[in-house]
């Protein structure tokens, strides 16, 4: 994210406020925790980046064709390999959108955004899902199933108001899915307790059934690629990336087979490759066979060109290179066998072209590019009974600034806009949230309010403006050049809102009415 403020369409939210974590302690400021059930905040954008690799959308954005305003707009900030599912989108080819909701209370203005990009992305042709985490919501939150299954309607009648299409897309909840129940099972085989311990600070106390929730939210994650292996984006707030993590990694763990580059016969890890890699590069000069044991020497020698090559890894490489002798240095694709039957295996090796050597466990072949191995392998793996899943990849959206200051919360209630609240219950919300305004009118003429700071600036550009690009910029601009006034700028907002909720409200009563056509299950009593 650019802190360049001209940008009206930027937001602003380095907020340096700090929040207590639901563990008792504090999150330093150098340190970003990401706790899927603690509380949601972010200090530092930034940091996401650097600590965990959440790439900056601002970089895939012209990749999109026609991007929703919240991507415009800087609000969906970052992504997870986003440029998969563009590209299919650019190329019309099939692509899937899925996110979940814990039915914990009653849908708000923040949970819209989720509503939003996913019937955004089921216009743009994806196929889509919407999932109600009920297990999740009794297990992690301890709601009873009544109350579940409340809040669970109120969400679906507010998606589909905002424009789901329940005809196209699918609609489930975690309890009754049977193929996500089994899928989740199979996904717990790749996944033990002290990795879930690490990632997401269980303990023994943690109970059973909480871990239970966690691979059904790698099975949901998963689920549109049971038919078929398709670019699948989860949007979601950047709490829910160790989840993210997670289930790109099962994703690759029950593949059959996996593809990595090779010079010689021998294992090398990436940075080893990357060094011997360089050395193949400074002696081959297409007459002469290059052997392993030349690279050795040129290494030993020169060192590599390799900047960020240490010399552990330069050693590493040489004796690895050593080891193998006369035997000629060539580049190769390599396919290994993770999981694959003994069929799967054998047919790959039928299926593989060109001059190939075959392994116990892996196959190398000398005239295929990566690409080509990567389509090879999983064509083979569903001929014969495999996921084949591609990584699921993932966009984040800011949270919410409530409107009170501070962070939005469902607990707090004049923080958050209800889509059940009255609309002059909206109207009023709107009219004494906090601003970004001065102290008096005539220092706001002077200085300009502070819009970057602003909750209601944040209603504009994140709902009231909707599409309308001229009035963010409007309200933007007005207010840091001092020609917008609080009070006024809130009447305006506070109608806006009241029309959106009305509006909104209406819908909902239209699908009140059709909700048992729908294919749900709206009342879970055996599980009570
Ligand atoms: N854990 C999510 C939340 O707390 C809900 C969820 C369950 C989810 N399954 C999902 C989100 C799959 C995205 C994708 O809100
Ligand atoms: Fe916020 Fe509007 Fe006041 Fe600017 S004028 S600080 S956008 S309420």
């Amino acid at each position: 994210m650019t802190t360049d403020s001209s940008d009206p369409h930027e937001m602003h939210r380095d907020g340096t406020d700090r929040e207590a974590r639901t563990d008792g302690g504090v999150a330093d400021s150098d340190e970003v925790a990401l706790d899927p059930w603690g509380s949601a905040t972010v200090n530092d954008y930034n940091k996401l980046f650097d600590q965990f690799g959440i790439e900056r959308f601002d970089e895939v954005l012209d990749a999109v064709p026609s991007p929703h305003y919240l991507m415009r707009r800087g609000v969906i900030f970052g992504h997870r390999d986003y440029r998969a599912v563009a590209d299919a989108m650019t190329n019309d080819e099939p692509f899937a959108v899925l996110s979940g909701f814990m039915p914990t209370g009653d849908p708000h203005i923040g949970h819209k955004l989720v509503f939003d990009e996913i019937i955004w992305h089921q216009q743009q042709g994806g196929d889509a899902y919407a999932l109600m985490a009920d297990l999740e919501a009794h297990s992690a939150r301890g709601l009873s199933w009544d109350e579940i299954d409340e809040h669970a309607r109120n969400y679906l009648l507010s998606l589909l108001a905002l424009g789901f299409d329940p005809d196209a897309g699918t609609l489930y909840r975690q309890s009754t899915n049977r193929e996500v129940q089994d899928l989740a099972f199979e996904l717990g085989i790749e996944a033990n307790f002290s990795e879930l311990a690490a990632i997401y600070d269980f303990d023994g106390e943690t109970d059973v059934s909480h871990m239970q929730s966690v691979v059904t939210q790698m099975a949901d994650i998963l689920y549109p690629q049971l038919k078929r292996p398709v670019p699948t984006v989860i949007p979601v707030g950047p709490d829910q990336d160790p989840h993210l993590r997670l289930a790109r990694d099962l994703a690759s763990r029950v593949r059959y087979f996996g593809v990595t580059e090779a010079y010689a016969s021998f294992e090398a890890a990436e940075a080893e490759l990357a060094v011997i890699a360089d050395a193949y590069d400074r002696l081959e000069d297409g007459e002469e066979t290059v052997r392993c044991e030349d690279a050795a020497e040129l290494l030993d020698a020169e060192g590599t060109t390799v900047p960020t090559a240490t010399e552990t890894v330069v050693e590493n490489a040489s004796s690895l290179l050593n080891g193998a002798g006369k035997e000629p240095l060539r580049p190769r694709v390599r396919i290994v066998d993770r999981n694959a039957t003994e069929e799967a295996f054998e047919a790959l090796i039928a299926a593989v072209e060109g001059e190939k050597r075959v392994y116990d466990a892996h196959i190398d072949a000398f005239e295929l590019t990566h690409e080509e191995a990567t389509t090879v392998a999983r064509d083979v793996e569903l001929d014969h009974g495999g996921y084949g899943f591609l990584p699921p990849s993932s966009i984040y959206h800011r949270f919410m600034t409530g409107l009170t200051g501070g962070k939005m919360s469902s607990s707090i209630e004049a923080s958050h806009i209800s889509l059940l609240d009255a609309p002059e219950a909206g109207y009023d919300k709107v009219k004494s949230a906090t601003t970004g305004g001065r102290e008096t009118a005539e220092k706001q003429r002077e200085l300009g309010g502070k819009a970057d700071e602003c909750p209601v600036y944040e209603l504009y550009a994140y709902l009231l403006a909707g599409d309308d690009d001229d009035l963010a910029t409007e309200v933007y601009s007005e207010c840091v050049n001092g020609e917008r006034l609080c009070g006024g700028c809130k009447e305006q907002a506070a109608e806006l809102m009241a029309e959106f909720l009305e509006d909104h409200q209406e819908k909902r009563d239209e699908w009140e009415e059709k909700l048992d056509e729908l294919d749900f299950e709206f009342d879970v009593a055996g599980l009570k």
